[in-house]
């Protein structure tokens, strides 16, 4: 290790993680997170989310969904469930069908009973599942293999996001909306609502950069942008460690 990378470790991160903690201590977000359905409110036992590394975008994730009137959601990266609960709220509003794959157990998520049924969690990794199991979990269900909200949110690795835009994209429906979050990874910034600090890693722009290579475009994804490229309609918030939504502009 060199010798910029041990004082990096050993000092200039620590110090910084005591910094964001002091500032946390006295910052507020200017905006905050406040949910008007009643779907949200109960999933979330309150109509407002703790403050989280995704809390901001759980409107704009629960809109973009409600407005898609989907029948089948995908969720990719499931962890503590707050997009798998943002999620099932948005699918009250179409009796959509939500399969929520995670490499680790999330099966034992808080999920409210009434939201239970049209919720399937599979513990797999994501691109082994599409390969080996996909298709056949839909005949299963007697559902169409095709996906109307494909929601990413896992390893944010390049390699691995390209791989799964290959996996998945297949299935998308002709209309179907694409929500990344993480497109704007970062070791440290001001991510939440303004206010508060928040730490990250450095992926190395690896979930932009396969949205890039989708799209055919650079996208400097540490501004608000939207736009028309490829097929898709693009709409990116940089807050929280970016959100970035695709539509499919299928005509
Ligand atoms: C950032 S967390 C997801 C957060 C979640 N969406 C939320 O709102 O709380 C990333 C998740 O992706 C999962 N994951 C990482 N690599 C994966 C893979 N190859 N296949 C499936 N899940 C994976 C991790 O286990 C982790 O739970």
């Amino acid at each position: 290790m060199s010798i910029a990378r041990i004082v990096d470790k050993h000092l200039v991160w620590p110090l910084r993680k005591h910094y964001h903690k002091l500032h946390n201590l006295f910052a507020t977000n200017s905006f905050a997170v406040r949910f008007y359905d009643d779907h949200l409110i109960r999933a979330f036992r309150s109509d407002q989310p703790t403050v989280s590394d995704i809390s901001d975008h759980l409107p704009t994730i629960f809109s973009e969904i409600v407005a898609a009137f989907p029948k089948l959601i995908v969720e990719l990266g499931t962890r503590g469930g707050e997009s798998t609960k943002t999620i099932l709220a948005a699918a009250k509003h179409s009796d959509a069908t939500v399969l929520s794959i995670d490499i680790n157990d999330c099966s034992g998520v808080e999920i409210a009973t009434d939201f239970k049924f049209s919720w399937h969690f599979v513990q797999a990794d994501d691109i082994i599942f599409e390969n080996d199991a996909f298709q056949k979990w839909c005949i299963t269900h007697a559902l169409e293999p095709r996906i109307d909200v494909l929601f990413i949110d896992t390893s944010h690795l390049y390699e691995h996001t390209r791989a799964e835009i290959q996996a998945w994209f297949p299935h998308l429906s002709p209309r179907a909306t694409v929500i990344f979050h993480d497109t704007n990874l970062n070791r440290t910034s001001r991510t939440y609502n303004n206010g508060i600090l928040n730490i990250g890693w450095d992926n190395q722009r690896g979930v932009i950069r396969a949205i890039e290579e989708l799209l055919g475009k650079h996208l400097n994804e540490g501004e608000v942008f939207a736009g028309v490229a490829a097929e898709w309609l693009i709409h990116h918030y940089p807050n929280s460690f970016g959100l970035t939504v695709l539509k499919k502009l299928t005509r």
